[in-house]
């Protein structure tokens, strides 16, 4: 088991380590700084590195109908696609409309505020036991007049529930609807993840969350896609997004992708997080609720469980003293204490919603026994 910083970090789904790679090519100084709009050899030196990204991205996920744009991470993504969009149907006149689910992150769920702003409808389809409803889906997007986004959470980062993406290509199909999917915690928790349904319109990724840099990530957009950029300026990027454009962090997406496809073993993390959920509820059956447990699909690294009215602080603060990083919901809603909106989709109440604990592995966890070994003493003391 490798510690950092001498803790047993247990939360990859809020951020990743940079990987060995990454790591190596920023402390050697690789110092790539010319301007990629520059036509002297330094700047044509970062354009390569970004080119040269592009083209690892597209043979990655076989996704050469598709215009990769660089951005600053999720949020930003998701933000220029719901407002990409919005500024679409204005341009043309036309009614709109933007939908998404109750489990979905927080950068697509608060959203409304503008989309109303803009005068689009906004809808947030509620989820069961995790999943959504086919059926429901397309009844929801036909009842609408007009131009329809609807966002689907490939991995949840909060219970790790997988969703099948073969089904929103049906809905795609037969409602004619604009499909985003935030595949933030696709790289390295699924089996085969780089083999992307693809044939919707855009998928987003983050670099942080697979080793690369912070403050970095890519989104796929059709080459048959209506993009009306969010960032408008000196038109970078096919003037998807304007803005100097960032070859040292684009070269870490690079980097951090290749090491991926290379080290990660599905099986290896897999089975150490399920002797680890076998355990758990072995030992602590009356305490805890694993949350997504039951899901048709799950990625190989996530546990999320409720402590039930047992207080969520105290426990965060043992496993911490412990040397054990875990988190209590979302990253983005650590430190504030509320309800997770995943639990509460589950049809946990407000106070089990709140206490819950998200134990999320390494892709390249090798065995599960010395994590049990040291999550055991605090979880008996704590739980018990
Ligand atoms: C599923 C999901 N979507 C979007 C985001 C936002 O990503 P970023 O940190 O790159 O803005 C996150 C981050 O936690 C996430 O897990």
């Amino acid at each position: 088991m490798k510690l950092i910083n001498n803790c047993l970090y247990l939360d990859y789904n809020a951020t990743a380590p940079l990987v060995k790679p990454v790591e190596d090519w920023l402390t050697k100084g690789a110092a790539c700084f010319g301007n990629p709009a520059s036509t002297h050899q330094l700047g044509r030196k970062s354009k390569s590195l970004i080119n040269a990204t592009i083209d690892t991205i597209q043979s990655t996920f076989n996704a050469k109908e598709y215009d990769v744009f660089f951005h600053s991470g999720a949020t930003e993504a998701i933000n220029s696609v719901v407002k990409g969009f919005s500024f679409n149907s204005l341009k043309a006149k036309r009614p709109f409309h933007v939908l998404c689910f109750d489990s979905d992150h927080s950068s697509m769920v608060n959203q409304r505020e503008h989309v109303e702003i803009l005068g689009g409808t906004f809808q947030v389809l509620n989820t069961k036991d995790g999943d959504f409803n086919k059926e429901e889906v397309i009844k929801a997007l036909k009842g609408l007049e007009g131009d329809k986004l609807i966002n689907f959470t490939y991995v949840n980062n909060e219970s790790g529930v997988v969703w099948d993406l073969n089904e929103v290509l049906e809905i795609k199909n037969e409602t004619g609807a604009t499909v985003h999917i935030d595949c933030v915690q696709l790289v390295s928790k699924v089996k085969d993840w780089q083999k992307l349904p693809l044939g919707l319109d855009y998928y987003t990724f983050s670099g942080h969350k697979f080793g690369a840099m912070k403050s970095v990530g890519f989104t796929l957009i059709s080459t048959k896609s209506n993009w009306t950029p969010l960032i408008r300026g000196g038109g970078q990027q096919k003037a998807m997004r304007s803005g100097t454009e960032n070859a040292f962090g684009t070269n870490t997406i690079k980097l951090a992708l290749e090491y991926n496809l290379e080290k990660f073993d599905y099986d290896k993390v897999n089975n150490a997080k399920v002797e680890i959920e076998k355990w758990l509820l072995e030992n602590f059956n009356n305490e805890i609720t694993v949350i997504g447990a039951n899901a048709k699909g799950r990625n190989a690294t996530t546990i999320f469980f409720s402590i039930g009215d047992r207080d969520i602080n105290t426990l965060m603060m043992a496993l911490d003293m412990a040397g054990i990083c875990g988190s209590s919901g979302s990253a983005c809603a650590s430190g504030i204490i509320k309800p997770s909106r995943v639990a509460k989709a589950y049809g946990l109440d407000d106070i089990s919603s709140t206490n819950v604990l998200r134990l999320s592995l390494s892709p390249f966890t090798e065995n599960s026994s010395e994590i049990i070994q040291k999550l055991e003493p605090v979880l008996s003391k704590f739980l018990k």
